[in-house]
């Protein structure tokens, strides 16, 4: 039975959740990235269940949520030099970080890689939850497989509703982007996914950090590490197309008119990169229920949270730019 619970932060009830995760029990919760949705990490039949819930291709491996350095150590081997570094200045925070794992992680959660992504979230429901737990908690993103992330709660009732066995409501997140996730199981750490934690912030405390080359280009061209990232991620129903960032203001003017007088119904959004961060996914799932069949994003730099928002917006367009 699906239990949608409004009121927010009431202890009892995340301790409830807490054990329905711990008995084999999905939950979706939010964190300060995206709404997740959960269940026992080191169960496989509980993970299975995830699967299920979102229709995801079994290939795309998971991340661990912990809250303890216990947990962590746990789950990984062969820990990196770098991995205290990293813990000391961006846990508990949007940085999924992907390790060396050891036997107790099952090989549903990693789809048979030998590495594991692991995020300690900061996010207080979040917490509460996975400390009842007292588990490693699996969770993706809670939409259904190639939606949009969820922002707000509304979205996670639009994709969840019946398939889980509970669902915190908590409002709006505060990021609005998935975590950024960097594999440092290999002598140089590589970005996978960017997101809240930058390129920029990641080089100032490890030196050097590679790109993973499919990040930003189309994912039939390179393949991408990151096995999630090959899939066509955050599309709305509407066609998006990315505004290249030198388009003058009158031939967008122009191109708009012209499709709007082939009948479409058109969205332009041109907002900063931070703004479209927060918004963008939000935006996504409310153009389609106003019924835009076109959605136009003007472009943002690639710098700081920018090349987040570009890797999200270049994936829910298919790279097509105008
Ligand atoms: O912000 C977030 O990270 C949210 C919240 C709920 O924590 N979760 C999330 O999970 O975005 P998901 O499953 O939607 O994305 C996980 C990403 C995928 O691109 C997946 O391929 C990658 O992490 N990933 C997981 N394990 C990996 C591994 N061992 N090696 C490389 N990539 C991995
Ligand atoms: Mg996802």
């Amino acid at each position: 039975m699906t239990i949608c619970y409004q009121a927010q932060r009431d202890k009892a009830k995340l301790f409830e959740a807490g054990q329905l995760l711990k008995n084999g029990g999905t939950v979706v919760f939010p964190t300060e990235t995206v709404y997740g949705l959960g269940a026992n990490g080191l169960d496989a039949d509980a993970v299975q269940k995830i699967f299920d819930a979102k229709g995801r291709p079994s290939d795309n491996p998971l991340i661990l949520h912990i809250t303890t350095r216990t947990w962590l150590n746990r789950l990984i081997c062969q820990p990196p030099a770098l991995l205290e570094s990293l813990i000391d200045a961006f846990w508990p925070g949007p940085l999924t970080l992907v390790l060396k794992k050891s036997s107790i992680v099952p090989d549903v959660v990693t789809a048979g890689l030998d590495t594991v992504a692991i995020r300690m979230p900061d996010h207080p429901v979040a917490r509460a939850i996975i400390e009842a737990a007292n588990l490693p908690i699996a969770a993706p993103s809670a939409n259904l497989s190639g939606s949009p992330s969820p922002t707000k709660a509304a979205h996670v009732i639009a994709d969840m509703m019946g398939r889980v066995d509970m669902i915190i409501d908590d409002g709006d997140v505060v990021h609005g982007l998935e975590s950024t996730v960097l594999d440092i199981s290999g002598e140089v750490p590589i970005l996978l996914r960017p997101g809240a934690v930058t390129y920029e912030q990641l080089v100032a405390i490890c030196g050097e950090v590679q790109l993973d080359p499919a990040m930003m280009a189309h994912s039939t061209m390179v393949k991408p590490r990151s096995p999630g990232m090959k899939y066509r991620h955050y599309a709305p129903h509407a066609d998006v197309f990315v505004v290249a960032l030198e388009r003058k203001p009158d031939e967008i003017a122009a191109h708009i008119k012209s499709l709007e007088a082939k009948g479409h119904k058109v969205l332009y959004v041109d907002y900063p990169a931070e703004r479209l961060a927060n918004q963008l996914f939000a935006l996504f799932r409310a153009a389609d229920q106003e019924g835009y069949d076109i959605i136009l994003v003007k472009a943002v730099s690639t710098d700081q949270i920018g090349l987040a928002v570009m890797n999200r917006l270049l994936k829910a367009a298919n790279y097509k730019i105008i």
